[in-house]
């Protein structure tokens, strides 16, 4: 059986009293990652310009905030203190940071963003501040002093270059070390600094504001707009008010929007479509050489097959969503692909019909899917 990572409590009673409500920490939740993604990890990382890195550093009490991409020059120049380099998107980029998000997926993947990993000097951290959406912080290497308030008062310090709290008034306090786990629900105020040099991965969950949601979904639409007929007025008579819009052209046009609707159907392919969209920057890289599909066919079998890293896939219904696209597939196919949105791989021996095989070939030529198992490091 899957190990419980919450300890003693179960995934059922944390949804029920922790989950965007109150803060839990978990002693030694994970100790296998404390040296799973390292500082020599990060900075590389922060040196490709597909990453989205920052620096953020407090000199003589003011917030300094740098974007990467960086040159290795740059660390070199920096304090033995009071900095930390922030990486986002680490589990689209290292196996590792891929998997701790399989750790935590007593929680649907349709919830999650991404794993930020940082690195922080002694006495680094990026100040008090919240965040909006709920976060698992996980510590990895050192130890760290996270102080948490469910303090009301969400007020900013208005010339900040990052969101740092005006007031914060620490409730709880925790010396974390190696595997230990923090749950904050959003809007929970937090304070992070390292006692010693440290590395924290924070896996961060996405939550659509209805805004949002609205205009991507009214984009999609657009996509899919089909309304027929044109407008027309064979009855009309001479005007003597040739500047006002006739009365009957308005309702004429009312009736034509009326057929502007919408199914629940739309909403189900809409939402797979959008939760499953690559992040901006994210290129797929076909393998290098062809294959035909009945050698691809043979590998997947044997050695079976897993998602490339960015990869995203959902399910729903009976639909398969993928990296943004959508399809539909027989029982078999669909009980198969299922299972790979699930785990994120499939292992040997699975049977593999004519459907799920040329599905997962074309995901193979696209760089969606790889064959093998995951690599270990
Ligand atoms: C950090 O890793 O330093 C920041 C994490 C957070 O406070 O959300
Ligand atoms: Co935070």
């Amino acid at each position: 059986m899957k190990k419980n990572v919450l300890a003693d409590l179960t995934y059922a009673n944390f949804m029920r009293r922790h989950w965007q409500k109150k803060p839990l920490f978990a002693s030694c939740a994970l100790p296998e990652y404390a040296s799973a993604v390292t500082r020599e990890d990060l900075v590389a990382l922060a040196e490709q310009d597909d990453v989205e890195s920052r620096i953020v550093q407090n000199s003589n009490g003011r917030w300094h905030v740098r974007h990467g991409p960086f040159a290795r020059r740059d660390f070199a120049r920096l304090p033995r203190s009071g900095w930390t380099l922030l990486v986002q998107g680490v589990d689209q980029k290292l196996w590792q940071a891929a998997r701790l998000l399989r750790e935590l997926s007593f929680i649907p993947y349709a919830r999650l963003d991404d794993v930020m990993v940082s690195y922080a000097a002694p006495g680094g951290g990026v100040g008090p501040h919240f965040d909006s959406y709920d976060v698992f912080l996980l510590q990895g290497q050192g130890k760290r002093r996270w102080q948490v308030s469910r303090q009301r008062d969400l007020e900013l310090v208005a010339d900040a270059p990052i969101k740092i709290l005006r007031r914060f008034t620490p409730e709880q306090e925790w010396l974390v070390s190696a595997g230990d786990l923090l749950y904050l629900p959003p809007q929970c105020a937090h304070d992070g600094v390292a006692v010693e040099e440290c590395i924290t991965y924070s896996v961060g969950f996405r939550a659509p504001a209805a805004q949002e949601l609205g205009q991507r979904f009214l984009e999609f639409l657009q996509d899919r707009l089909e309304l027929d007929g044109i407008y027309a007025d064979p009855q009309r008579q001479a005007s003597r008010t040739p500047g006002r819009i006739p009365r009957d052209m308005m309702d004429r046009a009312a009736s034509m929007l009326e057929k502007l609707r919408w199914s629940r159907a739309d909403v189900d392919q809409f939402m797979g479509a959008y939760l499953t969209e690559p992040k901006a920057n994210v290129v797929f890289d076909p393998p290098a050489r062809r294959i035909t599909l009945g050698n691809f066919v043979r590998r997947a079998r044997k050695s079976g097959v897993r998602l490339a890293l960015p990869s995203r896939v959902l399910v729903s219904g009976r639909n398969v969503f993928i990296n943004g696209e959508a399809l539909r597939v027989r029982p078999a196919a669909f009980k198969l692909l299922a299972r790979l949105a699930d785990k994120r791989r499939l292992a040997p021996p699975f049977e593999l019909g004519a459907e799920a095989g040329r599905t997962l070939y074309e995901w193979f030529c696209a760089g969606y899917i790889e064959i093998g198992a995951e690599p270990s490091s």
